[in-house]
């Protein structure tokens, strides 16, 4: 099957276009694909009509699908464990707010999401844009004595920490607490395909460097959050309905924009895939 890639910024991402992805994709293709896609950490594709089966099969060329069980039972379809249903509007009265601060999936838990595809299902007439940043940029751009200290410090990753679960009832909270302990993770991880190293914190996760005071702790985290997103390591996602999109989640981290008025639904399709284990309890 043939196809091209086009770059989509200077940082990460890429256009894959000719493939149509309701129909099964050859093994040749699909290990072009992965290579494109560890080049670009971010693959695109528009103008795909696909239903929940073929993206769900699209997204298992990429390897094992998670089914998502420690996750809100509200976001996870009904039927297809392996997908979730990202709604920005009030879902059984509550207003569900989905990965609006920077974050790598699952990196609060020891098997932190290889990678995850999205598609848009239904969109604001403006904004509901979704960034991704080049984690190994930002680890190739610090500073030598500053990779040496990051490389041997660990953060703490919590997901109830952050916006998206201000307001949360205290015994969702709790559940989901209980659901996703809080685990230390590397603040580098060595990608396993690619053997680069990559910047592996986020503002949304991570609370604390163990071992530091809270002024040393405080000040690396928030200057590796700032200097992890800088806008020339970031690929801005203006969404239209029918892209797919996949990325890499050992090197990026991500945030869906909520700029758009109360009165306007966004409505997306995520699976995950399966990372390798990584950290451990706290
Ligand atoms: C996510 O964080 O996985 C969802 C991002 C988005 O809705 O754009």
């Amino acid at each position: 099957m043939s196809y091209s890639v086009k770059p989509l910024s200077s940082a990460l991402g890429a256009e894959v276009e000719g493939l149509d992805l309701s129909q099964p994709l050859d093994d040749a293709t699909v290990a072009q694909l992965r290579k494109s896609w560890l080049e670009h950490q971010v693959l695109l594709f528009r103008g795909q009509d696909v239903t929940d089966d073929q993206f769900i099969r699209f997204s298992a060329c990429f390897g094992e699908l998670h089914n998502h069980q420690n996750y809100q039972e509200e976001l996870v379809h009904p039927t297809r464990k392996e997908l979730l249903v990202v709604k920005s509007h009030a879902v059984n009265g509550k207003v569900i707010r989905f990965g609006q601060e920077w974050h790598s999936d699952m990196s609060y838990t020891t098997r932190p999401a290889m990678a995850s595809v999205l598609g848009a299902r239904r969109l604001p007439p403006v904004g509901g844009d979704t960034l991704w940043s080049n984690m190994y940029m930002a680890y190739d751009t610090l500073a030598e004595p500053v990779k040496r200290m990051v490389d041997a410090l660990s953060a703490v990753h919590d997901v109830t920490n952050g916006s998206s679960h201000i307001g949360d009832r205290a015994d969702i909270r709790i559940a989901n607490m209980k659901r996703n302990p809080p685990v230390l993770q590397p603040i580098v991880r060595v990608h396993p395909e690619t053997g680069r190293r990559a910047l592996f914190v986020s503002e949304w996760m991570c609370t604390r460097i163990p071992g530091l005071s809270e002024i040393e702790s405080d000040s690396i985290l928030s200057m590796l959050f700032k200097h992890s997103t800088r806008s020339e390591f970031v690929y801005r996602q203006k969404w239209k309905l029918g892209d797919v999109l996949i990325w890499d989640n050992r090197c990026t981290v991500h945030m869906a924009l909520r700029d758009y008025g109360s009165e306007f639904s966004r409505e997306m399709i995520r699976t995950s895939l399966v990372g390798t284990p990584s950290g451990e309890l706290v």
